[in-house]
């Protein structure tokens, strides 16, 4: 059966669904904190040096490993390379576990924006605006069923989304669902602006504080900004390859990769801009994680802001939390969905109908997802958890780490913690030592009117040296975080 694979309706559309992916969580919970803790400023810079070094340069390996191939991660590995089969279904089964936490978060956020919605009707007695911060989240996420329910519903969301398809899908709901983000996070930010200690936030995250080189050191620095770019960018598991299978020859490969980069940085700057002066006009601590979005957060609106205004610009910025995490789930759902498709164009199979198989893979990430759900984010330690943490199915609470603690840092440490930097790694030794970067070459020159592959034997050097080397400093680094 000749097969009939699905493509981007434009390139505006695929960029949106590209950004969308790389736009989630990590810019809204880990960019901004990170940046005002590692020398602002400073670390900017070499985020930015990483991304033009690393991020721009896998981005664009991926792209044109898809579109080569026409197949997913691993029909793409196997295609160039049968030995690096293996790197393909690490990325597979990295964004299939990724999703399996990322949509109980996603979950979470889906409660607090519901909850500030209901809120603004009656922001006096409404719960979110009169629970102290840290007892709304404790009491929520230690709710089993109310956190298999919200995942229920995020999973649905995704799967419906993905269920339509590439096109009638994901590029649809990207190309309304960020430019409205974009807006919110506009609307957020020029309202925290004028309120009175916002500039503190910004000198948080903007100057220039060289005493933090001497405080966490320039090493922690540059291993840190690594670690966010690859899961900011959504690299290393696959998405890319698999966006790049859609796309016609029409688009243009490095001024794309480049765009998304940059596009992900300003978002992640802008939700720093939302988010940190927020958190020093109201006289809080800023943290980073679950922490920041759910506590720090919820109690500036709840309790800074307050009334109708808080539950209104609450309900505001879940929203917007909520289209980046969206986004980005779908785009990891689409990655393990095509994984089956290709599977099936393979055998000669029907493979366009995938309302069945992104229903089935659906199930399974929801399954995965139900330990996350009841162990209260590692609070079964300390009680209100309905299932054994990692720490104690393996009999180890004695000795807990940032590894074992829960299970969303057991799925969270086997796949950014290992395969993603090892992943990136054995696709940079691919292209630089065993296939050669010609089909990347012929990649780029396919778009019309490129006829050369500007800055070549810079994107060499980063495949066969550079990009590697800082991929190992990201490996170990990450070990060190997760077991140290
Ligand atoms: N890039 C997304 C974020 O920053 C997360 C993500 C990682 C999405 C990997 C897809 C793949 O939150």
């Amino acid at each position: 059966m000749a097969e009939n694979r699905d493509s981007w309706g434009s390139t505006f559309g695929f960029l949106m669904a590209a950004i969308g992916s790389a736009v989630g969580l990590g810019n809204i919970w880990g960019f901004p904190y990170k940046m005002g803790m590692n020398g602002g400023g400073i670390f900017l810079v070499v985020y930015l040096v990483l991304a033009a070094l690393v991020g721009v340069v896998v981005m664009l390996g991926e792209f044109s490993m898809g579109r080569q191939t026409g197949r997913g991660p691993v029909g793409a590995y196997r295609a160039l390379c049968k030995k690096f089969t293996f790197v393909g279904y690490f990325g597979v089964f990295c964004g299939f576990l990724i999703t399996s936490f990322y949509a109980v978060l996603g979950g979470i956020v889906l409660k607090y924006m519901v909850s500030f919605l209901a809120a603004i009707f009656k922001p006096s007695t409404a719960a979110v605006m009169t629970t102290a911060s840290g007892d709304f989240f404790g009491g929520f996420v230690g709710n089993g069923g109310q956190m298999i329910l919200c995942l229920l519903i995020f999973m649905a969301v995704t799967v419906f989304i993905v269920s339509a398809g590439v096109s009638g899908g994901i590029e649809k709901f990207s190309s309304v669902a960020m430019p409205a983000l974009a807006v919110l996070l506009g609307v957020v930010i020029i309202y925290v602006a004028f309120q009175p200690g916002a500039g503190e936030g910004y000198k948080f995250m903007f100057g220039v504080h060289t005493e933090a080189i001497k405080e966490v050191g320039l090493w922690t620095i540059v291993k840190t900004a690594a670690g966010q770019m690859f899961f900011s960018l959504s690299l290393a598991m696959g998405i890319m390859i698999t966006f790049g299978s859609y796309l016609t020859k029409e688009t243009a490969l490095v001024k794309n990769s480049t765009v998304i980069v940059i596009a992900d940085t300003c978002v992640a700057i802008m939700a720093g801009m939302a988010v940190m002066p927020a958190c020093f006009a109201y006289g809080l601590e800023p943290g980073q994680g679950p922490g920041l979005l759910f506590v720090t957060l919820h109690s500036v609106f709840a309790e800074g802001m307050g009334g109708f205004i808080g539950a209104f610009m609450g309900f505001l910025f879940y929203l917007l939390v909520f289209i980046a995490a969206v986004t980005s789930s779908i785009s990891l759902v689409e990655g393990v969905v095509t994984f089956v498709m290709d599977r099936k164009a393979d055998k000669g199979l029907d493979s366009s109908k995938r309302r069945i198989p992104t229903i089935i893979i659906g199930v399974l990430i929801f399954a995965f997802g139900i330990p996350v759900s009841f162990d209260a984010l590692g609070g079964g330690i300390s009680g209100g958890a309905m299932c054994m943490t990692p720490a104690e199915l393996f009999g180890m609470t004695d000795n807990i780490h940032g590894w074992n603690d829960c299970w969303l840092d057991f799925y969270d440490v086997i796949t950014e913690g290992i395969l993603m930097p090892l992943g990136a790694f054995l696709m940079c030794i691919m292209v630089g030592w065993v296939t050669g970067s010609e089909f990347i070459n012929r990649e780029v020159q396919k778009t019309p009117g490129v006829t050369k592959w500007t800055a070549r034997s810079y994107f060499d050097i980063c495949y066969k040296i550079v990009s590697p080397v800082i991929l190992v400093v990201v490996l170990i680094a990450q070990f060190g975080s997760f077991f140290g």
